[in-house]
């Protein structure tokens, strides 16, 4: 048998010694570790690589990129097996991959329905917070003018797509959201617009100067990569340069790469959230479609880096529900700290609550290695360790029960290397 069919290896356990930890694919993952502790190299990596099905990876690094891009573009039994080559699609709004095959995708297109305007404008919006946090704001304020900004661009969003307008009348607007009468008067008028979508609209952009002031600014900073020409001629669709059809790159099992980067100035997260969003979406309607009820091979979301790429609204919703339809969840964050800031107090520890593996990686000096673990209020790691230490998780012998791993001083072993060789490229 294939282990890969069913999941995703995390390497070999301490104690017992030697016993090969797997994941199953219905089962979810989130990586904890500082940065260059190895979770991108010795986890997400390897479960791209040997991963048979479709997939989405969020990334903040060319490196990385390079790391599983060839493999996931070979035919599923190998370069030599002669089979077709699977897809992919690259979103590198920075031109960081150059000859990569690109993805293109509209953010206005679909927005008629009411529905899919409000998730994609809160995917949007959720991006900001992040970037709001690093500038100053606190994290409470930043997600307030979060839910503000998806009030407007919802509408925004809904209005250009009710009257055929493209991104380009959606950034006019943007560009002065206050003096934009347009869209308002699309809401209000339009036979098909949702009905009261005026008045939430004129709600976020009247009221006292200062939030006003706020949001406009938020609402810019969610469509920012766009105002640049040149990012937004990579990234939307134009003459002779289709949006990407993503149903059928996922059902050719293939790659979607979201390809971002660490920039003060111009952060990708909120285009990043709402094409990951659509990329879920999608993989869920394949699910919803297909004659099993589920998506097979499964779907894999590597989320790397999560809170700086793509802190989906969504996550918890969809660990919840869709990893039993064959979408498979694994994401990455550096510290606790990060996760609180997108998601809230409250939703980060319901987050924490899903996720039935946790993987530690410790010997960084953030609060990752001091914190206490958010469910048992054990430490995570032995602090003041030199070295990374022992990530670990459930093995897959006990799939009824949530197991956590919350390090050497919950369980009273000391693992004093890693778990399982780890070498510097990624195993297969
Ligand atoms: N392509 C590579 N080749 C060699 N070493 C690498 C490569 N990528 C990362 N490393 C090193 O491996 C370690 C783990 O890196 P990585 O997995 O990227 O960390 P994280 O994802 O936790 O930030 C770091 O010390 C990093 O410098
Ligand atoms: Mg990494």
């Amino acid at each position: 048998m294939d282990p890969t069919q069913l999941g995703w290896r995390l390497g070999r356990s301490l104690t017992p010694r030697g016993v090969e930890l797997w994941v199953r694919y219905d089962r979810t993952t989130g990586v904890y570790g500082a940065q260059g502790s190895g979770k991108t190299l010795d986890l997400l990596a390897p479960a791209l690589l040997a991963h048979p099905g479709a997939a989405i990876a969020t990334l903040t690094k060319l490196d990385d990129l390079l790391l599983t891009l060839a493999e996931r573009q070979a035919p599923p039994g190998g370069p030599d097996s002669g089979g077709p080559a699977r897809p992919v699609a690259v979103l590198d709004p920075f031109r960081m991959a150059p000859g990569v095959p690109e993805l293109v995708w509209d953010p206005i297109s679909g927005c008629v329905d009411p529905m899919l305007a409000e998730r994609r404008a809160k995917a949007f919006s959720a991006g900001t917070v992040t970037g709001a946090v690093a500038g100053g704001r606190a994290d409470s304020a930043a997600r307030f003018y979060a839910a503000e900004t998806a009030k407007v661009l919802q509408g925004f969003f809904h209005a250009a797509a009710l009257t055929g307008r493209t991104l380009e009348h959606v950034l006019e607007w943007v560009a002065n959201p206050v003096a934009a009468e347009q869209p308002a008067e699309i809401l209000r008028q339009h036979v098909h617009a949702a009905r009261f979508w005026d008045g939430l609209l004129s709600g976020a952009l009247h009221g006292s100067a200062d939030t006003v002031g706020n949001t406009v600014t938020t609402v810019q900073q969610a469509m920012s990569l766009f105002f640049q020409p040149s990012i937004r001629a990579r990234c939307v669709p134009g003459p002779g340069r289709p949006a990407t059809d993503l149903a059928d790159l996922l059902a050719h099992r293939g790659t979607v790469y979201l390809l971002g980067r660490e920039d003060p100035y111009a952060s990708a997260s909120p285009l990043m959230t709402a094409v990951a969003e659509h990329v879920l979406d999608t993989a869920l309607a394949i699910a919803n479609t297909s004659p099993h009820g589920r998506v097979t091979p499964s779907f894999l979301a590597c989320l790397d880096e999560l809170p700086s790429t793509t802190p989906l609204p969504t996550l918890r919703v969809r660990m919840a529900n869709e990893r039993a339809l064959g979408l498979s969840f694994v994401y990455a964050a550096q510290t606790w700290r990060q996760m609180v800031v997108c998601y809230g107090e409250d939703e980060a520890r319901s987050l924490f609550g899903l996720t039935n593996n946790i993987v530690i990686f410790g010997g960084g000096r953030t609060s990752t290695s001091t914190k206490r673990c958010p469910t048992c209020s054990a430490p995570p790691v032995s602090p003041g360790r030199a070295s990374p230490t022992a990530p670990a998780a459930s093995a897959p012998t006990a799939p009824s029960k949530t197991s956590r791993y919350c390090g050497p001083s919950r369980s009273g072993s000391s693992p004093s290397a890693r778990p399982w060789s780890s070498p510097r490229t990624p195993h297969r």
